[in-house]
Formats: structure tokens, C-alpha cells, sequence
């Protein structure tokens, strides 16, 4: 495996990546590595991930549906974000921690919504914001960089706008639609975004809007040309999640794994396998003596 780089004590950094994009312009082959991206939430699974050399760790409100069983991100509130940010920044010391502005925090006035990310920064330690939406956020893009808050835009099939769109389809399928995507795209790096993820496309527009743009793109379901990568973790390991979209790539089986291990575990208490003379405490030989088992056993 190759190996990101990375300055100083291997922080990720925003300029760090934003400078794999530059490097990727200026066509220095080992400098060009992707971005690899993967969603978390807790702080085992950021542990584990910042550990295996992610490079993004984005807290994103999927939290809504692979963790907390919603049937969309919608009822996603801000403490959520701020709860769960936290714990991954816990588990996090290289990896970049972006964290989603779940609906609702960001709709109702600029002045609320930078208040909002201010806390996703303060209270969660989030790194970055991503914020779903071209062209219609641009304000709210430059208002937060101002504020000093690094954003991610999100174009393309933003799920927080299932409703608009009618469910969780491709985007940018016909030539209008498709323009309509590269403008997003567009406005949100005018803004001053610093990367942006591209959901659910074509590949050859993800192409082309990964080829025009000067900020990495980071796509899930959108090819294999973007400048980085993004699944959702219960996605890649199998993890409880029921419908597997065409664009995701399995690498493990978590839900047969925790269930056999569960099946294993009810077998055993039943049967009185589980637990063994050695997984029990055991009172000192003299109290062993001294007191009959039925008046109770001292732990050790
Ligand atoms: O919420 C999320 O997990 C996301 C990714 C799918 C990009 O926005």
C-alpha cells in the first residue's frame, strides 16, 4: 500500500487535501493518490478506521438511517451530530472529520445556520461542514468559510431532498438535468468549498465535472474518475443495511458474522456452556470452606 502525504505528525489537514488535487492538476504520479473516504459514528469504528489510513472521516446523517433506523435523514437533529461527532473525534487522530449539517440546521436563516456549524466545530469537533445543495447554497458557503468553517459541498442525488425529488434516484440523466448538476457543482467551489462530494450520477458527467473543477471531487455512485472515493460504512461491511445500491462494494459480512455470534451465545446460556468454571470469579479456599455455596460467593 501506498502512502498518503501527510505533514508533520500525519494529520490530515484541509490544505492537505485540497493538495491532492493541485498535485493531481500538476501531474506528479506519486502525489496523485485518491482520497479515501468512509463514513463513522461512534468511537470504536473511528478508531479502527483512522487506524487502516483513511483519509476522511465523515460523521454523515446516513446516522439517521444505518444507525438509528429512520427511513430517511430527515428527522436527523443537530445534538445527534454533535453527539455522535464527538465520539468519532474521540477515536480520530489522523483522518480529517467532517461532519454532515443535517436538515433543518441549515434552512431557516444564514445567521441560525453559521450559529449551527459554529456548534458542529465547537461542541463537536468537527473539522469541516458538508452542506448538501449547489447553487441555492452559495450564500451560506461563503458566509461559513468566512467564519473560518472548511465546507464540503454536495451536489448531484442530495438525499435530504427526497421529498423535492420524488425518492433516491440517479441524478443528471438528461442533458438539462445534467447541466443543472455541473452549475451546482460549479457555484459550491465559487463559494469556496473546498472539496465536494458528487452522489449518484453518470459517470462520464462526474468526469467531466471531476475534470473541469479545481477542488477534489469525492463520488458515491458516480465512477471511478472522481478524485476520491465515499461509502457508508454499514454499506462496506455489511452491516444490517437491507438494500445494496448498484455502486456499493461489499468487503465484509458483519451481519452473518453478529448473528452466528449471537446464535452461538443464546446456544450457549441455554445449554449452560457459557460461562465455564474459568470465566467465573472463585471465593478464597478458606471462605470456600467456611461458608456453604447456597449463603452466596464473594467475587475476587
Ligand atoms: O450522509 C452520508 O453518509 C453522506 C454520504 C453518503 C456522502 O452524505
Amino acid at each position: 500500500m501506498s502512502v498518503a502525504p501527510r505533514a508533520g505528525n500525519g494529520k490530515i489537514t484541509v490544505p492537505d487535501i485540497l493538495s491532492r488535487k493541485l498535485h493531481r492538476l500538476s501531474a506528479i504520479p506519486e502525489k496523485q493518490q485518491k482520497i479515501a473516504c468512509i463514513t463513522a459514528y461512534d468511537y470504536p469504528t473511528a478508531r479502527l478506521l483512522d487506524e487502516a489510513g483513511v483519509d476522511i472521516l465523515l460523521v454523515g446523517d446516513s446516522l439517521g438511517m444505518v444507525v438509528l433506523g429512520y427511513d430517511s435523514t430527515l428527522p436527523v437533529t443537530l445534538e445527534d451530530m454533535i453527539h455522535h461527532t464527538r465520539a468519532v473525534r474521540r477515536g480520530t487522530r489522523q483522518a480529517l472529520v467532517v461532519t454532515d449539517m443535517p436538515y433543518g440546521s441549515f434552512h431557516v436563516s444564514l445567521e441560525e445556520s453559521v450559529r449551527n456549524a459554529v456548534r458542529l466545530v465547537k461542541e463537536g469537533g468537527a473539522e469541516a461542514v458538508k452542506i448538501e445543495g449547489g447553487e441555492r447554497r452559495v450564500e451560506l458557503i461563503a458566509r461559513l468559510v468566512e467564519a473560518e468553517i472548511p465546507v464540503v459541498g454536495h451536489v448531484g442525488l442530495t438525499p435530504q431532498s427526497v421529498n423535492a425529488l420524488g425518492g433516491f434516484h440517479v441524478q443528471g440523466k438528461t442533458s438539462d438535468a445534467a447541466r443543472q448538476v455541473e452549475r451546482d457543482a460549479r457555484a459550491v467551489e465559487a463559494a469556496g468549498a473546498f472539496a465536494v462530494v458528487l452522489e449518484s450520477m453518470p459517470r462520464e458527467l462526474a468526469a467531466r465535472i471531476t475534470e473541469k473543477s479545481r477542488i477534489p471531487t469525492i463520488g458515491i455512485g458516480a465512477g471511478p474518475d472522481c478524485d476520491g472515493q465515499v461509502l457508508v460504512f454499514h454499506d462496506l461491511v455489511g452491516y444490517a443495511t437491507e438494500h445494496r445500491a448498484k455502486f456499493v462494494r461489499q468487503y465484509a459480512n458483519l451481519s452473518a458474522e453478529i448473528a452466528g455470534a449471537a446464535a452461538d451465545y443464546c446456544e450457549d446460556v441455554r445449554s449452560g456452556h457459557f460461562p465455564s468454571d474459568a470465566e467465573s470469579y472463585h471465593s478464597a479456599a478458606e471462605l470456600r470452606e467456611r461458608v456453604p455455596a447456597s449463603e452466596g460467593t464473594e467475587s475476587q
